[in-house]
C-alpha cells in the first residue's frame, strides 16, 4: 500500500520491496546501509577504493542522519542553511556530490519548520550530474513527517517514485496519531535498490522469512 501510495513502478503481480521498522530512524539506518553496499559494490566492481564514503544533506536533517553517519561510518557533509533558506539548497547539494558520495537525502518536512525539500529539482540537477561524470549517485527522500500528507494533500507534487533517481523513502507511522509509538517504514524503488546480502533469511517456526532490520522483536507488527 505505502509503495503504491509513493508511486513504486511496481508491475500488476510484482511485490513491493520494504520493512516495517522501529520509526523513521532504523529506516533511515537500513536505507543509509543499502546505498553504502550498493556503492561500495559498484566501487569494488570498477577497481576503485571504498573506504571514504560520504552522503549530503542539508545541515537541517533530523539527528538520526548524524547517527547514522557515525555509527556505520560515513562523512556526513551537510548543506549550510543561510537566513532565507532554511532547507537543503538543491543546487548547493548537486555542487557537493563527488564520486565517494552514496546518496543525497532530501527530507519532506524539515524537522526545524515542516517545509518541503525541492525533490524534483535536486532529481533534475543530479541526473545532469550524473550524466556528466557517469556517477549513479542516488536519492533519499526523507518522508517521516510528509509522506502521509503530500499524496493527499498535493498530490500533483513530484517528490516521490516518480523521480527516475529516489531509490528509497522512508516515513514514520507514530507522527500521524491512532499507533503505538515505534513504527516506520522503508520503501525501495526495486529489488535491485536494496543488496540482497542485506537480506537474512530466517527459518522461524517452520517458515522462511526474509528479515533486513536491526532489531529481531519489536513492539508492534508488520509483515
Ligand atoms: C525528518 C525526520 N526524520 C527522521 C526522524 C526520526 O523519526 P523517528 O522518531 O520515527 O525515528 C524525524 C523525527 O522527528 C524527522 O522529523
Amino acid at each position: 500500500m505505502i509503495a503504491h501510495l509513493f508511486n513504486a513502478p511496481l508491475g500488476e503481480s510484482e511485490a513491493a520491496v520494504g520493512v516495517g521498522t522501529v520509526g523513521s530512524s532504523e529506516a533511515i539506518m537500513l536505507a543509509g546501509l543499502a546505498f553504502k553496499r550498493k556503492w561500495q559494490n559498484r566501487r569494488k566492481k570498477e577497481g576503485k577504493p571504498c573506504d571514504k564514503p560520504n552522503i549530503v544533506t542539508g545541515a537541517n536533517v533530523q539527528v538520526c542522519w548524524e547517527k547514522f553517519a557515525r555509527y556505520f561510518e560515513v562523512e556526513l557533509k551537510e548543506v549550510k542553511l543561510t537566513e532565507d533558506c532554511l532547507v537543503m539548497n538543491p543546487a548547493k547539494a548537486v555542487e557537493m556530490v563527488d564520486e565517494n558520495t552514496i546518496c543525497v537525502a532530501a527530507i519532506l518536512g524539515s524537522t526545524l519548520n515542516g517545509e518541503f525539500e525541492d525533490v524534483k529539482l535536486l532529481n533534475d540537477l543530479l541526473t545532469d550530474k550524473n550524466k556528466e561524470t557517469g556517477w549513479e549517485t542516488p536519492i533519499h527522500v526523507d518522508a517521516a513527517s510528509g509522506g502521509f500528507i503530500a499524496p493527499f494533500l498535493y498530490p500533483e507534487l513530484e517528490w516521490d517514485f516518480r523521480l527516475s533517481l529516489v531509490k528509497s523513502i522512508n516515513v514514520s507511522g507514530h507522527k500521524y496519531g491512532l499507533v503505538y509509538a515505534g513504527i516506520g517504514w522503508v520503501i525501495w524503488r526495486s529489488k535491485e535498490d536494496l543488496p540482497e546480502e542485506l537480506i537474512f533469511h530466517i527459518n522461524y517456526l517452520g517458515a522462511d522469512q526474509p528479515t533486513f532490520t536491526l532489531n529481531f522483536s519489536k513492539g508492534n507488527y508488520t509483515s
